[in-house]
Order: C-alpha cells, then sequence, then structure tokens
C-alpha cells in the first residue's frame, strides 16, 4: 500500500505523471495480494506435503496425489491404499470439470445374499470386519490415473513424501487411540494389521511411532511401475494370497479388471450459485441437488429461522428417501435419473412439505450409528486456478481391520456400503433397495460429496467424512456460504441431520435453540442430541476479485490449512 499512501498523505498536489504510475502499479499491487495456492486436509503434515509438492512445480493434481499418499500412511483410520474415493478435478486451462471415480467394486464372485445366513437374516459383522468385507480397492489406480493424465510430476516425486513418512513413522495421538480402540478387536484378529497398529496386541501409548516399512514398499512399487505396482506382479499376488486365506473371494481378475472411471460431476444452479458435485456411484450430488431443489420452490428470505430449520429437515427426508428407493451403480441398474431431477416433479414434492408438521418417514429398525470422523476430505487451490475436492475412505474405523501379509496395505469393509438385504439398514443407518444390492464387479452407492461452489465473487471447495451424514453437512456449509465468507466459520457451524430412516433428528449442540427444540418436538419431530459432534470438514475459498485464498479446517478434528 506504500504508493498509495505516498500519494495521499502528503497535502501537496500529486504531479501528473502520478496517475500513470498508480495506473501501471495497481495490477502488479493486485497481484502481490493474490495467493498462490493452499492446500487443507484433515492432517498437518498431509496438507505441508501436499504444498512441498505444489512448491517443486507440481500442480494441484499432483498435490492431490501427494495428499491422498500421505493421509493414506498417517490416517490409517480413515483412508488408503486399500480403500478409494471420488476426486473431483476442475481444470482451469480448458477448464475441465471431471470426477476420477476410485471407488471400491465388489469382487467378481461376490454374491447379493453373501452376508445372510441360511434363514436370510443378515450376519452381524460380516460386512465390516476381515478380509471377506473389502471390495477391491481403487485408490491406487486413482493415483496413478491422476498423475499420469492431469499431473506434471512423475509418481515418484508426489509419492515420496508417503514413501518417507511410512518409513520413518508418525506418531500415535488421542485420536489414533480412540479409532484403534473402537477396531480393537478386529485389529488383533489379523496378525499383519496388530503388527502394524497394536503395541502386543494393545493400543500404543501416546507419542508411539508407528512404522509401515511394507506400506512404504508397496507405495514404491506403484511410484515404480505405475498401475501395476498394486495390481499385478508381486503386491498382487500377495493380496490375493492373504484375502484368500482368510476367508476373502478376490481373484486375480479383479485386480487385473479393475480400472478407474471418469465421470462427468453432476451440476445444477442454486441461488447465484453454480455447483459441481460427485455423480454416481455417489449419491452425494443427486441428493444435493434433490434438496437444494427442493428448498427453491419456497421464499427462504420470506421464512423464519424455525421454519427454514423444519424445512430442511423435510427435504432431507424426502431426498435421502428418493437415495434409498432408486439410487445405485448406473453401470449395474437403471437408475431414473432425469425423471428424479425433473423440475416439475420436483415441484410437485416441495408443495406437498407443510410448514406446521413433520411428515412421518415409514417406521424401520432404528439403528445407532458411528460420528464419523474416520474417512477423509481435502481441498486444493494452486496457482493456476486448478481445483481438487477430493474424499476418500475405507469405510468404517480402519476398514476391515485386515492388513494383506507383506503389503502394509489395510483394507476397506465398503462392502457394507450396499444393501446387504433390502430394507435392513447398515452401518450408517442407511436402508437401500435392490438398485444398491451386492452384485459381483458392482461398485458399491457412497454417500462421499466431494463438491465445487462458484459465483460471481467466489469460488469454493469443500467437503467432509461423516457417512450418511456426508451430504447435509456439505448441504449446511453450502447454506453457510449465503451468509458468510469465512470458510471458517462454514466449517464449524452447528449441525443437523435426516436421513429418512430412522425418522428422526439428530442434531450437535448449538443448531437449535431451546425455543426450536420445543418447537420442532410439537410439530412432530424427534430429536437426538449428538453431543460429541460429527464431520471433519476441510473448505477454501478464493475471492474472485481479490485473489485471495481463506481456509476452513473442522474444529472438530486437527486438521489443518496451508496458504502461500
Ligand atoms: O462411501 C461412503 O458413503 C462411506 N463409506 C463413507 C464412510 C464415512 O464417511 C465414515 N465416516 N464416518
Amino acid at each position: 500500500m506504500v504508493g498509495l499512501v505516498d500519494l495521499t498523505v502528503t497535502n501537496k498536489k500529486a504531479p501528473f505523471w502520478s496517475f500513470f504510475v498508480f495506473c501501471l502499479w495497481l495490477p502488479f499491487q493486485a497481484m502481490a495480494e493474490q495467493d498462490c495456492c493452499a492446500v487443507v486436509s484433515a492432517h498437518p503434515l498431509a496438507s505441508e506435503a501436499g504444498m512441498q509438492t505444489l512448491r517443486q512445480g507440481g500442480n494441484a493434481f499432483d498435490a492431490a496425489v501427494t495428499v491422498s499418499a500421505v493421509l493414506a500412511v498417517v490416517e490409517p483410520y480413515s483412508s488408503g491404499m486399500g480403500g478409494g474415493g471420488f476426486w473431483l478435478l476442475n481444470r482451469r486451462a480448458d477448464n475441465l470439470y471431471i470426477m476420477i471415480d476410485g471407488r471400491e467394486r465388489a469382487p467378481l464372485d461376490a454374491e447379493a445374499d453373501m452376508y445372510l445366513d441360511a434363514a436370510g437374516e443378515v450376519i452381524p459383522g460380516l460386512s465390516i470386519d476381515g478380509a471377506l468385507a473389502a471390495g477391491i480397492p481403487g485408490q491406487p489406480a486413482a493415483l496413478v490415473h491422476i498423475a499420469e493424465r492431469y499431473g506434471n510430476l512423475p509418481l515418484s516425486v508426489s509419492l515420496q513424501p508417503a514413501i518417507q513418512i511410512a518409513q520413518d513413522g508418525f506418531e500415535v495421538n488421542e485420536y489414533y487411540r480412540k479409532m484403534a480402540g473402537m477396531r480393537l478387536q478386529a485389529l488383533r484378529k489379523s496378525p499383519a494389521a496388530a503388527a502394524i497398529f497394536l503395541a502386543n496386541s494393545e493400543l500404543p501409548p501416546v507419542g508411539a511411532l508407528i512404522v509401515q516399512p511394507d506400506l512404504a514398499e508397496t507405495l514404491k512399487q506403484i511410484a515404480a511401475k505405475g498401475h501395476d505396482g498394486f495390481y499385478a506382479g508381486p503386491v498382487a499376488d500377495k493380496l490375493i494370497a492373504a484375502v484368500r486365506a482368510n476367508g476373502g473371494i478376490w481373484q486375480q481378475r479383479d485386480l487385473q479388471e479393475y480400472r478407474v472411471k471418469e465421470r462427468l460431476p453432476i451440476r445444477f444452479k442454486y441461488a447465484d450459485m453454480h455447483i459441481i458435485s460427485a455423480a454416481l456411484p455417489s449419491s452425494g450430488g443427486m441428493v444435493l441437488a434433490h434438496i437444494l431443489n427442493l428448498l427453491s420452490w419456497f421464499d427462504w428470505q420470506e421464512l423464519n429461522v424455525l421454519q427454514r430449520k423444519h424445512l430442511l429437515i423435510e427435504a432431507m427426508r424426502i431426498a435421502y428417501r428418493m437415495r434409498a428407493e432408486y439410487l445405485g451403480d448406473r453401470d449395474y441398474v437403471r437408475v431414473p435419473y432425469s425423471e428424479l431431477m425433473d423440475r416439475v416433479q420436483l415441484k410437485r414434492k416441495a408443495r406437498a412439505i407443510s410448514l406446521e408438521a413433520a411428515t412421518p418417514s415409514v417406521k424401520a429398525p432404528v439403528a445407532d450409528y458411528p460420528e464419523g470422523r474416520d474417512t477423509t476430505h481435502f481441498s486444493i487451490i494452486d496457482t493456476e486456478g486448478n481445483k481438487v475436492s477430493a474424499t476418500l475412505s475405507i469405510n468404517y474405523p480402519f476398514g476391515s481391520g485386515f492388513v494383506a501379509a507383506g503389503t502394509g496395505v489395510l483394507l476397506n469393509d465398503e462392502m457394507d456400503d450396499f444393501s446387504a438385504k433390502p430394507g435392513v439398514a447398515n452401518v450408517y443407518g442407511l436402508v437401500g433397495s435392490r438398485a444398491n444390492a451386492i452384485e459381483g464387479g458392482k461398485r458399491m452407492l457412497s454417500s462421499m460429496t466431494p463438491t465445487f461452489i462458484e459465483t460471481d465473487d467466489f469460488e469454493a471447495v469443500i467437503g467432509t467424512p461423516g457417512g450418511s451424514r456426508i451430504i447435509s453437512m456439505v448441504l449446511l456449509g453450502i447454506l453457510n456460504m449465503q451468509d458468510s465468507d469465512d470458510p471458517q466459520q462454514w466449517v464449524d457451524a452447528a449441525r443437523f441431520h435426516h436421513q429418512y430412516l430412522p425418522d428422526r433428528v439428530e442434531y450437535e449442540p448449538g443448531a437449535f435453540s431451546e425455543d426450536e427444540l420445543q418447537q420442532l418436538q410439537l410439530m412432530g419431530h424427534e430429536l437426538q442430541l449428538k453431543a460429541d459432534g460429527y464431520g471433519n470438514m476441510q473448505a477454501l475459498r478464493r475471492d474472485r476479485k481479490t485473489g485471495k485464498i481463506r481456509a476452513g479446517s473442522d474444529k472438530r478434528g486437527f486438521g489443518a490449512a496451508v496458504i502461500d
């Protein structure tokens, strides 16, 4: 600002040429104030490593490879090379928007009734613990694909930070102990997992080092051989042998045939916001679009705060019902996409919403489900304006708890995201129909919702873990953007959630006032406090006029942003 002050504080008349100097100086000043780039993730080591990749000449896509791989090492309870996810990319040069679908798929030998007993009942735990719970991992394929097709750097550079940390180790903290504590039994059952993640089969103390030499070796194979470093050769052989020796049904063909899919993201408009979000097999974008479309038939400004919250609950109920009834992997089942997104039909549904009373969902067994800080999300903006929004998962904390000996790869338990039996709730209380039934090769329906929001004033990158609650969290995050330009506020704000079944509103402390709680009850809502909160949202906002980037890393976790 020095130049400007010099011209104004002196009372002397500025010389005639100062105007031209000022005009020349302005764009440079704007450039000086612009931020280069930013990375925000659930773990400070991953954010730092991502920024290091950007500083080495990598673009946002290279940084996404680095961040994903480091998270796989330092958040073994959230995501990993034995899991999958959705990487939403925006390449500025040609304005490409693409979703890299690295979702796990069911092994080819999987059957619709594989988790049922002879009486047709779901066998508890079978789709959650151990090798039979694991889908075919997609993360290694996705990282190779992103690096080769979109990145500037070789995998040997972008994977190096993860390799280094896997070799050197990272320190156990209280959160690690809490997650490992939840999954102690499953981890103990897998000797290779116990050797890495436990200490003499007990929880390691805070400060203990988790060292993963086998995982470092697997990452090196991927760095050297790309796709085949994981899906063929010694790593693939060890994966198959370990899975089959422990009750799993993987075969060589499963790994040989695994490919990422490039999908066009869901795009729609709400108010002045262009929203770009996850496509099937994630339900995220469709459910989000459904809810915001329902809201658009009401005059939001005319509604009082209670009415707005009630309306949101009712819209969530309708959209999650649509998810349960119709959504699944479109490569395997017909999803009536156009009908579900049809504005006339949505208007009819919106008109049926009462602003006075809750509409009861059809009754079904009530499940309780976990807080939702496992699974992980990160957001990146680079200096060229490329963006990445990625949500990655191995599903339950520490996935299936099963490590394939000699690989260091902790396998997911994403098979539980299928509907093991129509109408029976999974670990997140979600019910599904035949659309999401198990079938060999099919991808299980997800709720992961990596999203971009763009207006004339700003662009934002947002997402979170949290199982079924992911979509309602992203929804509230988007609505918060209308009231605040501070991403920290978007991610910290108290949350509430309804998913059709179970028929109850879950809420964090502070989401409703005492009066609102009473009123909502009178309207017929059942309410349940989630005292510990849920989610771990990571968001970025770049102001289009100033170029300034601001970040929000959820106060519920211990993530961090790095902005250059
Ligand atoms: O894909 C999904 O929807 C789930 N596997 C995500 C799981 C998750 O977010 C766990 N966090 N609570």
